[in-house]
């Protein structure tokens, strides 16, 4: 059973496909986040981005985006959870022509290098391309996988429920997040949850008391095999794992007990994803 998104704040058309197909010829009207053209493109919400209003009306017909559905998973509370960081998510939106766009290296390499930017670190696939790999896997349809975090380059910070179906093609991703951070939250059409939503820093505040943090890179001289290292790990501690959604450089957190290199290569950050996954999987007799 699949459910549509609803995004509030902007009244829509039904069709959210030519919605989306057509992104470069709309021009959203930015809130608080947009560079203008040929400005340096740093352009997200603020670090801080306010809290949201409780009282919002229920979103109406003409709210809804349809297509991006909600996938039903097994809810799991009384069993340990696992919660995902990524970190220094290359996730910036600027007005490149006359519409507002999600900058990635492939579409706007003219545009990065006239604003004196490397192209090569504006990379939001990473950040694509890691949310499918956790969403995707069975330990998150087992109803293992709590919550995703992602922190960006910028410092802001987006809740995504573990629920939310995230389109698979990176048009229509860069559609959605070009939306989230305009409007600061994405909801099930029909109901007041938000499945995609900015949030206030520190990440830390949202962490189960008592959880273990864990680090990720390549770089640290901590190497191990991940199926023996979480079979040391109590039965019912909650995990948070930090992975970086960058191009280079590695994760910076002040609030991780232990940071491991899980393979003598450097992966993709989705790779690195899976190698958790399935090592709680099978842990968990998750199949
Ligand atoms: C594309 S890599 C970032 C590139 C960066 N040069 C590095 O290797 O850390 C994305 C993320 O995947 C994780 N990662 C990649 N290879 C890893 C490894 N061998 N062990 C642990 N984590 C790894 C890290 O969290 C890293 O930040």
């Amino acid at each position: 059973m699949t459910r549509p998104f609803g995004v509030k704040g902007k009244k829509r058309k039904h069709s959210q496909s030519k919605q989306y197909s057509e992104e470069e010829h709309q021009q959203p009207p930015p809130k608080k986040a947009v560079a203008e053209e040929s400005k340096e493109p740093s352009p997200e919400p603020s670090p801080e981005p306010e809290p949201e209003r409780e009282s919002e009306p229920a979103p109406t017909e003409e709210d809804e985006l349809s297509g991006i559905p909600i996938v039903p998973s097994e809810k799991n509370s009384t069993k340990p959870n696992v919660i995902f960081i990524l970190e220094k998510a290359s996730l910036e939106v600027a007005k490149v022509g006359k519409t507002y766009q999600l900058l990635n290296s492939d579409d706007h390499a003219n545009f990065l290098r006239k604003n004196n930017k490397n192209p090569g670190d504006y990379r939001p696939d990473i950040t694509h391309q890691s949310l499918l790999s956790i969403l995707d896997s069975p330990l998150n349809k087992a109803g293992r996988l709590r919550s995703v975090y992602i922190r960006t380059e910028k410092g802001v910070l987006i809740e995504v429920k573990p629920f939310v179906r995230i389109p698979r093609t990176f048009k229509r991703f860069a559609g959605v997040m070009l939306e989230l951070l305009q409007k600061l939250s994405i909801s099930a059409v029909g109901k007041r949850e938000k499945l995609l939503r900015t949030i206030k820093n520190p990440v830390t505040q949202y962490l189960p008391v008592n959880s273990r943090k864990i680090g990720l890179s390549y770089s640290s001289e901590n190497l191990v095999d991940m199926d023996d290292y979480v079979s040391t790990i109590s039965s019912n501690t909650d995990l948070v794992f930090v992975v970086g959604a960058m191009a280079h450089g590695k994760i910076e957190t002040d609030y991780t007990e232990d940071y491991l290199a899980i393979s003598g290569y450097p992966l993709s950050a989705a790779y690195c994803i899976t190698r958790i996954t399935g090592a709680l999987e099978r842990k968990w007799k998750i199949l």
